[in-house]
C-alpha cells in the first residue's frame, strides 16, 4: 500500500520513525508529512533518510511562485496517490481540526481531501485525552469511519500516569496493514440501508420518536461501501454527517422512510433495515400547537406502515436483513420477527443495557439466520459489529448463489 504518515507535534513524534520502519518492513511505501509543531520534536531529515523521499512540511512554499503554486495543489495529488492516511502521534489539536474540518496546514487540508482509509493514533497528556472535547472529537471521527488506535496507559512524558501514551508503533503498523487486505466481497451488490429514528409529529412543535442515533446504520453503510457495494442510505433525523460517496436520503417520518425505501427497492440486491421506525403516528396532526390544560391529554395514534414486513411480502431474490431492538427474550422475539417479516437474517440487540445499543458507540448483537444458526458479535465498537454483520451477509449471499447454481 501507499501510506501517507502524518506526524503531529508531540513528544511521541520520535516513535513515528519506528513506525516508518515497521511499515516498510511490511512492504508499504511511506510518504511523511510533518506539521510545524512536529519539527520542534524531530527533524525532517530523519524521515527523509528513512523513506528516501522529501518530507512534506507546509501548505505554501516560501521559495519561488512556481513552487508555491505546485505545493498549493500538492495535497490533492498526495490524497489521490495514496491508499491510507495514518497520523501518529495524532495530537488533541489535530483531532479537533479533523473533527471540525479546519484546513489551515498541509496535514489538515490533506485529511479533508483524502477519500481512502484513515488511521489515527492519538497521544497526549491523560487529562487532555479524557477531556469531553477530545472524546467527542474522537467519537465524531470514529463515526466517520476513521480507525482509532487507542493510546496506551502508562507513564507519560509530563510525569502523570494514565491513558495517553502512543500505542506501540508495531501495533499501529499492523492496524494499517490490515487495511490492505480490505475485503471487496460486496462488489456488484447494491445495498439499501435504513438508519436512525423516525419522528412522528403530534403538532407543529412536538413529535414521538426514540433514542436511535443512526450510528449502527451509518457504520454498516460505510463498511458496505468499503467492501465494494454501491450503497443507498435512507436516514431518519440524526446528528451524523452524511457519509462520503454514499447516496444519502434524509427523511423524517415512517411514511417518508417507506416512500424512499420503496423508490430504491428495485435496484437493491441487499436490504438492511437497521432504522428504529416509530410504530405509531398521529394521523391527524393539528395545525396549531396543542394548548396545555389542567386535564389529562389523550392522543389517538395509528400504526405506521411496517416497511420491513411489506418488503418481506415481495422481496424476490433480494437478501432481506431486519433488526430487532429488545428489552427481554431477545432470541425468541428476534426469531418471531424474522419469521413473521420474512427476513433472511435478523440482527438482534438488547437496548436496555448501558454502553451498548441506542446512542452508544458500541453494541453487542446476535445474528440469526433462517437456517437456525446464531452468530454472536461484541461487545465491540459499532464499526467492528458492522463488519461482523456484513461477514454473515456475504457468507449467506455466497451460499444462496451456490444453491441457485446447483438448482
Ligand atoms: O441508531 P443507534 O443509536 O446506533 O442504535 C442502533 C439500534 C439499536 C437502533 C439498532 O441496532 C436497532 O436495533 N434497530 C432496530 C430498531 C427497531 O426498530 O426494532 P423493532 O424491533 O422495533 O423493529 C423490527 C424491525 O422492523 C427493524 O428492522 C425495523 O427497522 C423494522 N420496522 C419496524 C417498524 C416499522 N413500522 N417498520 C419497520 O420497517
Amino acid at each position: 500500500m501507499r501510506v501517507v504518515l502524518g506526524v503531529g507535534g508531540g513528544i511521541a513524534a520520535y516513535k513515528s520513525a519506528e513506525l516508518v520502519r515497521a511499515l516498510q518492513q511490511q512492504g508499504h511505501a511511506v510518504q511523511v508529512v510533518m506539521t510545524q509543531a512536529a519539527r520542534q520534536f524531530i527533524q525532517p531529515l530523519t524521515f527523509a533518510a528513512l523513506t528516501g523521499r522529501k518530507v512534506i512540511e507546509g501548505l505554501f512554499s516560501e521559495a519561488s511562485p512556481e513552487e508555491t503554486l505546485s505545493s498549493a495543489v500538492e495535497h490533492i495529488a498526495v490524497a489521490q496517490e495514496h491508499d491510507a492516511l495514518a497520523v501518529a502521534p495524532a495530537t488533541a489539536d489535530l483531532l479537533a481540526k479533523f473533527a471540525h474540518g479546519l484546513a489551515d496546514d498541509f496535514l489538515s487540508t490533506l485529511y479533508l481531501a483524502f477519500t481512502g482509509h484513515v488511521v489515527l493514533a492519538p497521544a497526549m497528556n491523560n487529562a487532555m485525552w479524557e477531556h469531553p472535547a477530545t472524546q467527542e472529537n474522537v467519537a465524531k471521527l470514529r463515526a466517520r469511519g476513521c480507525r482509532i488506535v487507542e493510546p496506551e496507559e502508562g507513564w507519560l512524558a509530563c510525569g502523570s500516569i494514565g491513558p495517553g501514551r502512543l500505542a506501540n508503533p508495531v501495533a499501529i503498523a499492523q492496524e494499517i496493514d490490515l487495511l490492505g487486505i480490505q475485503k471487496k466481497d460486496l462488489e456488484g451488490e447494491t445495498v439499501l440501508i435504513t438508519a436512525g429514528p423516525t419522528q412522528e409529529p403530534l403538532d407543529p412543535v412536538r413529535y414521538v420518536s426514540n433514542r436511535s442515533s443512526g450510528k449502527m446504520g451509518y457504520a454498516i453503510a460505510e463498511a458496505a461501501a468499503r467492501r465494494g457495494a454501491k450503497v443507498v442510505l435512507v436516514s431518519g433525523p440524526v446528528n451524523l454527517a452524511a457519509p462520503r460517496n454514499i447516496e444519502t436520503i434524509q427523511v423524517r417520518t415512517a411514511q417518508e422512510m417507506r416512500k424512499a425505501v420503496m423508490e430504491h427497492l428495485k435496484q437493491a440486491t441487499i436490504i438492511i433495515k437497521s432504522a428504529a421506525v416509530a410504530d405509531y403516528y398521529a394521523s391527524e396532526v393539528p395545525k396549531q400547537k396543542l394548548k396545555k390544560t389542567a386535564t389529562r391529554l389523550s392522543i389517538e395514534l395509528d400504526p405506521t406502515p411496517d416497511i420491513l414486513a411489506e418488503i418481506g411480502q415481495s422481496k424476490g431474490d433480494r437478501l432481506l436483513v431486519g433488526f430487532a431492538a429488545e428489552t427481554q427474550n431477545l432470541i425468541e422475539e428476534a426469531r418471531r420477527k424474522m419469521n413473521s417479516k420474512k427476513c433472511d437474517m435478523l440482527v438482534a440487540n438488547y437496548v436496555n443495557q448501558d454502553g451498548i445499543g441506542f446512542e452508544s458507540d458500541r453494541n453487542e448483537v446476535e445474528i440469526l439466520s433462517r437456517s437456525g444458526e446464531i452468530a454472536h458479535a461484541g461487545p465491540a465498537d459499532k464499526i467492528e459489529i458492522a463488519e461482523k454483520i456484513l461477514d454473515q451477509i456475504a457468507t449467506l449471499r455466497l451460499s444462496l448463489h451456490a444453491a441457485d447454481a446447483r438448482a
